[in-house]
């Protein structure tokens, strides 16, 4: 098998050909400096170190390198899952919501075990995936035998080619059973083919308990060679779409009345803390060999807006501050104080003792720089507008420095590289002994060469914390290869292995050709660096023309 990382040549050839047609980028020993052309320094050299633990001390200084996927944006036959009533056509039975029908994805569970190969290829040493709960327990309390022998196969493999899994339990799907997107009403009550969801009252904490039992399947019969489990995804990134916009499955839209947001949203909040809690217990308990287990959160680089410009209006400072409370906080403060906030003003003054304590690691999952304004009240209680897919209220600001090569097109949303560095920065200070890893971060592009830059601007940003005294042990990329952007279907690319939808062949893009060459060396070149670090502009994305900020 042809190790990308290991093929200097290769990497050489395809990096200095990079070099011809760029004419970007120089930068300073923290990249932080844009490419004029001249005369700073070269810049050092980034050693990483080997793998270790994510928990332990003896894992302080560790480095991974891995890629991330999640199983209903690849797995095909997924026919249980709430994602594929909620986009089948309405000739089909669905509801028809999305860009695309989620269909067979790209056929990673029949390919799962080649898949393998595209990561030994890049001489990756962790792999982080989620088991899907629809195929393990496609009715309630009724488990299919076969999807778990499926699973353990790809974890031998895994395990045999050197390479870590890290399981994700939940990751933005649940089985129909759980809350059926065609009956959101849910008018007879909880039964066994319709829980009714996160918010219902008598629901919740059956679906909590379900998925305890759900997670300790998994911990017993996976446990032996598992020992990284993070129990949910992006908490407040997914529950805000399926339950507070509903662009997700349920369909749920709880967050545009300020009554809604506080009797169905918070609940709904509240539930898939407990969630969490249920499986950290749960894997704890049941992993004999042990478990290293955390969750997933979703960031951002959030500033203050008004009238599509940055703002140093109170309001719109006080509005980002309440998003970046929402959205970064929330959780892990909830988790070590064991409370939760009820009203969503920032004080967690409501007692949670079950969820205390329960989280050993954190993962850290980075896109995206978003204006928002508290000019306009769009979102009642947090009384903010985000600058989101469209939405503006005067919230959407330029891209840093006028620079609209960091818009991502597909994704209508900027990349802006120090804000993981910023946010790491910031997380470390606030949580000063909880370990992190970045375990996403991506860049939808139909360009090899803005996937390779992406790669290495986030390496030098990781690096720039980590060097600094923080406590970041690795970086996941997103993803293995393109699959099923959600809501968006098909069109947003963000694989470091180019799918072709007829075929579902698999490529390496420039993006794997570099991250396989700095996890082969551990090491990113002061080359590498130059050709495609730094803060300077990127290569275009073909076709697209720029409007007034990222998200038009
Ligand atoms: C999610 C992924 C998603 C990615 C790119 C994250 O929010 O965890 O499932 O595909 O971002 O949008």
């Amino acid at each position: 098998m042809r190790k990308i990382g290991a093929n200097r040549g290769l990497v050489a050839v395809v990096v200095g050909g990079l070099a011809l047609t760029s004419g970007v980028v120089g930068c300073g020993d923290d990249g932080a400096t844009t490419g004029t052309g001249g005369s700073a320094a070269p810049p050092d050299p980034i050693a990483f170190g080997a793998p270790g633990s994510l928990v332990s001390d003896d894992g302080r200084g560790s480095f991974r390198l891995g890629a991330a996927t999640a199983a209903t944006q690849i797995e095909d036959g997924n026919t249980s899952v709430d994602w594929a009533v909620f986009t089948a056509p309405e000739s089909e039975g669905g509801l028809g919501k999305g860009k695309a029908p989620l269909g067979d994805a790209t056929f990673g569970y029949t390919r799962a075990l080649d898949d393998i190969a595209l990561l030994q290829e890049m001489g990756l040493d962790t792999y982080r995936f989620s088991i899907e709960w629809a195929r393990v327990e496609p009715q309630r309390d009724v488990i299919d035998a076969e999807a778990l022998a499926h699973y353990d196969e790809v974890i031998d493999a895994l395990v045999a080619a050197g390479i870590e899994p890290v399981i994700t339990v939940h990751h933005f799907s649940n089985p129909i059973w759980v809350d059926d997107p065609r009956d959101v009403a849910c008018a007879n009550g909880p039964s066994d083919t319709n829980l009714c969801g996160f918010d219902h009252p008598e629901g919740a904490p059956q679906i909590i308990e379900e998925f305890a039992e759900h997670a300790q399947l998994l911990a017993e019969r996976f446990g032996d060679r598992v020992r990284v489990w993070g129990t949910v995804n992006e908490p407040v990134n997914y529950l805000l779409a399926g339950y507070g916009v509903g662009s997700f499955p349920p369909g749920k839209s709880y967050v545009l009345g300020a009554e809604k947001l506080l009797n169905r949203f918070v609940p709904v909040v509240r539930t898939y803390l407990r969630m969490h809690a249920a499986a950290y217990e749960a894997i704890k308990a049941n992993d004999a060999n042990g478990a290293d287990v955390g969750l997933s959160l979703s960031v951002g680089s959030f500033s203050p807006a008004r009238f599509n410009a940055l703002s140093d209006d109170p309001e719109d400072v006080a509005a980002r501050d309440r998003v970046v409370a929402l959205y970064h906080y929330l959780f892990v403060d909830g988790i070590r104080q064991g409370k939760f906030d009820p009203d969503f003003d920032g004080t967690l003054d409501e007692e949670l003792p079950e969820v205390k304590g329960t989280l050993d690691w954190l993962g850290v999952q980075y896109y995206f720089r978003a204006g928002v304004t508290g000019q306009t009240k769009l979102i009642p209680v947090v009384e903010i507008a985000p600058c989101f897919n469209g939405i503006d209220f005067g919230s959407c600001i330029p891209p840093v420095g006028d620079d609209f090569t960091k818009c991502v097109p597909t994704m209508k949303y900027e990349y802006y590289e120090p804000g993981v560095y910023e946010i790491l920065k910031d997380f470390s200070a606030r949580w000063p002994d909880l370990p992190m890893i970045v375990s996403e971060s991506g860049l939808a592009t139909e360009s090899g060469r803005r996937r390779a830059e992406h790669v290495v601007r986030s390496l030098e940003q990781i690096a720039k914390a980590r060097d600094e005294g923080v406590d970041v042990r690795g970086y996941l990329h997103w993803s293995l290869y393109d699959n099923f952007e959600w809501v968006e279907g098909y069109e947003p690319r963000f694989g470091l292995y180019r799918v072709d939808f007829a075929s579902y062949e698999r490529s390496p893009t420039e993006g794997a050709t570099v991250l396989g060459a700095v996890s082969a060396a551990r090491e990113l070149t002061t080359e590498q660096r130059q050709e495609l670090g730094g803060l300077g502009p990127m290569s275009p994305e073909e076709g697209y023309t720029p409007g007034t900020h990222c998200s038009n």
